[in-house]
């Protein structure tokens, strides 16, 4: 099943390394990430899983739960949570700070479309890509990545696209390439001149384009 921006994110039951859970009632009214790897116990996904826990208290910061998946048991998971811990010092002697999802039988890596035909484990199954959504508090897709299993991701890209997403709700702003709380945004090119007028209190500067068209307006907004 694809699910796209602005659908609302399916419900689910889950086993994971806290327990027995409802996908909604675990995010309560917070954001959400879910995000699978393909398989425990593999280099990249160690360092992924590690980079997460990390910056586990950026993304409290943000009101944003975390919680992984893969095709692997809750065995598999606890064992090697341990490795991950060793693995990033910073860890050590701390409870691991977001669940796990056990999906050995591939039922939510099927339901959410996060199967990659081209990785396969020791039996010829496929394993999980590295999928990521993030989940409002509405319960909609907000965003969504796709790596494959080569390619581990920066988990300071995912805090980035959070910080947009937070902003871009409050404001009538887009974020511009590589941009980063404190830099300039642009004014939706959907706002009139007075619209620009009664949202911002901010100066908001109109770059002049060969085409004679405003569209390109930039604003620092305060507070950000
Ligand atoms: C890894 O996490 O290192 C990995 C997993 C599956 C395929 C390739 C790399």
């Amino acid at each position: 099943m694809a699910i796209r921006l602005g659908d609302t994110f399916p419900n689910f039951k889950a086993q994971t390394t806290v327990g027995d859970i409802d996908f909604y009632e675990w995010l309560g009214d917070s954001w959400g990430i879910l995000f699978s790897h393909p398989a425990d116990y593999t280099p990249v996904c160690t360092t992924e899983l590690g980079r997460a826990a990390n910056y586990y208290p950026k993304f409290v910061e943000r009101g944003v739960k975390l919680i992984a998946l893969s095709v692997d048991t809750l065995e598999s998971h606890k064992g090697w949570i341990e490795d991950i811990k060793s693995y990033c010092p910073e860890l050590r002697d701390k409870d691991f700070p977001f669940p796990l999802i056990a999906d050995d039988k591939r039922e939510l890596a099927t339901l959410l479309g996060m199967l990659d035909p081209d990785e396969k484990d020791s039996k010829g199954m496929p394993l999980t890509c590295r999928s990521l959504f993030i989940v409002g508090p509405d319960k909609k897709l907000k965003l969504s990545i796709l790596y494959p299993a080569s390619t581990g991701r920066s988990f300071d890209e995912v805090i980035r696209v959070v910080d947009s997403l937070q902003l871009t709700v409050k404001r009538k702003v887009a974020t511009p390439a590589d941009w980063k709380p404190g830099c300039h945004c642009m004014v939706l090119p959907t706002l009139t001149a007075e619209d620009v007028k009664k949202n911002f209190p901010e100066e908001v500067t109109v770059v002049p384009m060969p085409s004679g068209k405003e569209y390109v307006r930039h604003v620092t907004l305060n507070n950000n």
